[in-house]
């Protein structure tokens, strides 16, 4: 591959869920009302595996987007921008790629040094100088958000996540590529037990030899791993695109706000190329395909049942549990789509309501 490669259809999805997800990152973080510019929280984005900032055929890449929609941002006037407050770091390895991105973010944005915010571009290794990269810029006690986005190997050590997951307020997102799923013959042990923190973390993934099984155990033992980083809170999903390769995707968070922030998210995500967030635990809904978000007004998704249908074959439920497990346990349900379900499954005679009366968030449901 050369300096500059093609958008494929999946990563042009996953940038349209960063952008939104950032929209909102933004100002949560910064535009808090508390302190004057000394005492505000300082905010650093680091995004590791950065890239050369532009795409074959001319998208940018996302140090690119990040930037620019965070000078962008509607409410930029409310955020205090300031170098001392709000860094930006971007790691890229190759070399080439790391020139090209430099050249690419000064012909864009200027001088870098005259900026409203601190950008660093750093050429070096993701997994190697993340952590001194964030010490150096007086990151830690302040919150992180570290984006892992490379293609084949995810070798960032837990460490590093651990290190985000203890810090306050941080999170990370972290992609695989289609490959890494299917290439069992060329993991290195060594990496991995760096990775997933242990041997008998990970053995189990790579000993499954169910192929269309692999993503889903991998997905849950890296999942699993953030949990284990400290992480309160993970998000997994693949994310499929209407034409070519899936991505999948690990978001780690310490708050129900910012996996609810990350839903949101992919709600917000317009819908017209047709990609979709699909969920590790069902497998009947993603043969079926998905209905699109604009239908889900009218009916539940059958993965959206799915999931509801999983959740009750462990016990009884009110309604306001099942959605509480819809948030923290699926990749893009929401609390309020559980009555949804319930009215629906409901109807369809698959539950019955426990509790008299109306169908409410109060009400017990069981199978
Ligand atoms: C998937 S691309 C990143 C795309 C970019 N984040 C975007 O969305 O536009 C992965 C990049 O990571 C770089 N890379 C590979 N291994 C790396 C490492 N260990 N540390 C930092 N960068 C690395 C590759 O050269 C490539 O440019």
């Amino acid at each position: 591959m050369g300096v500059l490669w093609k958008l494929e259809p999946a990563t042009a999805a996953k940038h349209r869920l960063y952008q939104r997800y950032l929209d909102a990152w933004w100002p949560i973080l910064l535009q808090t009302s508390q302190g004057n510019g000394y005492t505000r929280p300082r905010v650093t984005l680091l995004d590791a595996f950065a890239g050369p900032g532009r795409y074959e055929d001319n998208e940018p890449g996302s140090p690119v987007f990040i930037l620019d929609r965070l000078l962008h941002h509607h409410a930029v006037d409310r955020m205090h921008l300031s170098p001392q407050r709000v860094h930006l770091v971007f790691i890229e390895k190759d070399r080439a790629r790391h020139e090209h991105l430099l050249a690419e973010l000064d012909s864009q944005f200027g001088p870098l040094k005259d900026l409203p915010v601190r950008v660093e571009v750093r050429r070096g290794d993701a997994g190697r100088d993340s952590l001194p990269v964030l010490t150096e810029l007086g990151a830690w006690g302040h919150p992180i958000l570290g984006i892992f986005d490379s293609w084949g190997s995810v070798n960032v050590p837990l460490e590093v996540m651990r290190r985000i997951a203890r810090n306050r307020s941080s999170e990370v997102i972290t992609t695989f590529g289609p490959n890494w799923f299917s290439r069992r013959e060329e993991l290195n042990a060594d990496i991995l037990d760096s990775v997933f923190g242990g041997r008998g973390f990970w053995t189990p993934a790579a000993d499954e030899l169910r192929s269309d099984e692999r993503w889903r155990i991998w997905l849950n033992t890296f999942r699993d791993a953030l949990r284990r980083a400290g992480f309160g809170y993970q998000l997994q999903f693949k994310l499929v695109p209407r034409t070519g390769q899936p991505l999948y995707l690990v978001f780690g968070t310490g708050s129900p706000a910012g996996l609810k922030a990350m839903k949101d998210a992919m709600w917000k995500v317009d819908d017209r190329d047709g990609e979709s967030f699909r969920d590790p635990r069902t497998r009947g809904a993603e043969a079926d395909g998905q209905l699109n978000f604009f239908q889900m007004d009218e009916l539940c998704d059958p993965e959206l049942l799915e999931l509801v249908a999983q959740r009750l074959s462990t016990g009884a439920a009110t309604v306001e549990t099942v959605g509480d497990w819809l948030l923290t346990e699926t990749a893009r349900w929401l609390p309020k789509h559980a009555l949804k379900a319930a009215r629906q499954m409901r109807l369809d005679g698959q539950i019955t309501v426990q509790s008299a009366g109306k169908l409410t968030t109060k009400s017990t449901i069981s199978l």
